[in-house]
């Protein structure tokens, strides 16, 4: 357990003490970068005592090095109930190693079907490969139904809430807990509300794994991923990163870092911006749908309610016309970039297909979507921005 590891420690304290221990940063404030491949030893006695114990003292530069166990410190430290965290080179890098540690040939995955592309890719590529069976799920099983999800070989059951495409919250506390009575490992992908609005191992879920590239580094220009585990599970995790050669360099981990001190109000912000962009959103007499976990009309909202403590600023809606009409939306933005990678300080647009990708039920797409993330400008911007689109989309 951690230092900080007790209820009287508010979260947003702890996103700053967190993982600053002395040893590590030798009074400043930010622990510094330590850029190493080699360590050197005093003499031969030293070295063999340091290859006894490689995993908590300077050894090897794909161990670490203080910078990054400072950083995974701190990601451990806001998940209450957790015993350590992994990092690895990006978020796609941590779903895949957390999914190899604890599933075995013959095995079955349950993934919930909103899942990110990457993480189906897997299952359907290397997963496959090795013999390992996914069997893709509703992301809206509530109650019973949940029990009738497992078999008699289910290892694992992995959630994404809300989905980063189509934003169903899923009943996280439920599906953990019928894990967890059948010995079944779970797994969440919870780059969306990060620790900071839904400390996942605390509602019961044995790995909460973080695209670190998103709201942690929060200024896009970082890649990094991070597993958090319980105990009984942490080591296998880290071994198996250990075994894929998995290590992130100090100047991301540093990085990373800077923007974790900061998560707490910029999250604050994204979510005041986007909850205020997606209402007027659905005033617009183009627009279809919006789905936001935190508006009535999103799948699970009521579950966003009860479970999270926030929201961030990922969202999707959908329009009336074709996909020439969300082009020209798209391409008029003044404010917003069009990417991907999402979680950045800066606004993006994306046209999105989740109806692609769906097949334990088929998505009703309510029209030609659009996810944005809205990030720190003025909302009034984005919104005047998004109204010029909106008519050109008309047009
Ligand atoms: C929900 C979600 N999980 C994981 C990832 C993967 O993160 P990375 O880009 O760091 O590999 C992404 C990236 O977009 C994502 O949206």
């Amino acid at each position: 357990m951690s230092k900080h590891d007790d209820d009287a420690v508010a979260p947003a304290t702890r996103l700053v003490v967190a993982g600053r221990r002395k040893e590590w940063t030798q009074g400043i404030v930010n622990p510094p970068v330590w850029r190493a491949s080699t360590m050197l030893f005093d003499d031969v006695a030293t070295l063999r005592a340091a290859v006894k114990r490689p995993n908590d003292g300077l050894y090897y530069g794909r161990r670490g090095a203080p910078t990054q166990w400072s950083l995974a410190e701190a990601l451990t430290e806001l998940e209450p109930g957790a015993a350590g965290t992994t990092l690895h080179p990006s978020g796609t890098a941590a779903i895949t190693t957390a999914l190899l540690a604890v599933l075995a040939p013959g095995d079955e995955l349950l993934m919930v079907d909103s899942a990110y592309e990457p993480t189906r890719a897997f299952c359907e590529g290397l997963l496959k490969r090795i013999g390992v069976t996914t069997r893709y799920y509703d992301p809206s099983v509530r109650g019973e139904a949940i029990e009738a999800l497992f078999s008699e070989r289910t290892r694992a059951i992995f959630m994404e809430s809300p989905g980063s495409l189509t934003f169903e919250v899923q009943d996280v506390p439920a599906i953990a807990a019928a894990a967890r009575a059948r010995g079944v490992v779970s797994l969440i992908d919870n780059t969306w509300a990060t620790p900071l609005l839904f400390p996942a191992i605390g509602h019961g879920v044995d790995v909460s794994i973080l695209s670190c590239t998103k709201y942690v580094c929060g200024h896009s220009d970082v890649m990094m991923g991070s597993v958090t585990a319980v105990p009984g599970l942490f080591e296998t995790i880290r071994k198996t990163g250990q075994g894929l050669g998995h290590c992130v360099g100090p100047d991301d981990a540093f990085l990373a870092a800077r923007g974790l001190r900061t998560m707490g109000i910029r999250l604050k912000a994204h979510e005041a911006a986007a909850l205020e962009v997606a209402r007027w959103l659905c005033d617009q007499p183009l627009v279809t749908a919006v789905l936001h976990p935190g508006l009535p009309g999103c799948p699970g909202h009521d579950l966003w309610q009860r479970d999270f403590s926030g929201a961030s600023g990922l969202f999707a809606f959908a329009i009336r016309g074709d996909d020439a009409a969300r082009v020209r939306l798209v391409d008029a933005l003044r404010f917003f970039g069009i990417g991907f990678s999402w979680g950045g300080y800066e606004s993006l647009a994306l046209p999105i297909d989740p109806e692609r990708l769906r097949t334990a039920r088929a998505w009703e797409s309510p029209g030609p979507m659009i996810r944005l993330q809205i990030g720190l400008e003025d909302p009034a911007d984005l919104i005047g921005d998004l109204a010029q689109a909106l008519d050109k989309a008309a047009a």
